[in-house]
């Protein structure tokens, strides 16, 4: 018998660290791939979105029902802020996750389908 062989406990002790590393593993990959399908849901909705060129009007209408209340009828800002020339501020990629991402309270997250985001950016972008 060798010096080196381990003992009973050195092996169990081993084989409970192969474990946990084993499950810190399984929850990394999960928390990866949780992640990874998330992001591409959100490219794809964007990518869909600047494909589109939106109506201005249509906007000005979806954000007289929407946005109002907090960034004045004028978008000149009340509760929230001034939104003219946000789009020299904002690149349309950002604007479109402040308005789905609902990342700042009390601004809501808003469902809105490509076609209406398309519409809402059009808007801001006439509001230079
Ligand atoms: C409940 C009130 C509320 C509503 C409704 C609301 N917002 Fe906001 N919005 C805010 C507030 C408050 C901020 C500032 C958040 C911060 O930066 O902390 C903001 C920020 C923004 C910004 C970023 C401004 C900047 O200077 O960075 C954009 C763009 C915006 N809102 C667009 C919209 C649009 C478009 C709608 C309608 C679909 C909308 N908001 C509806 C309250 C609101």
């Amino acid at each position: 018998m060798s010096t080196s062989s381990s003992t009973a406990a050195e092996r169990d002790f081993k084989r409970v660290f192969l474990k946990i590393v084993f499950i810190l593993l399984g929850v990394l990959l999960i928390c990866f791939s949780i992640f990874f399908v998330n992001h591409q849901e959100n490219n794809k909705y964007i990518i869909e979105t600047l494909e589109l060129n939106g109506s201005a009007e249509e906007g000005d209408a979806l954000f007289k029902m929407n946005c109002v209340g907090c960034h004045g009828i004028t978008a000149r800002g009340l509760v929230g802020p001034d939104l003219h020339s946000i789009t020299q501020r904002l690149n349309d990629k950002e604007i479109i996750k402040q308005v789905t991402g609902g990342l700042t309270p009390p601004m809501p997250s808003f469902e809105i389908d490509p076609v209406n985001m398309s519409n809402l950016l059009k808007y801001l972008h006439s509001l230079e």
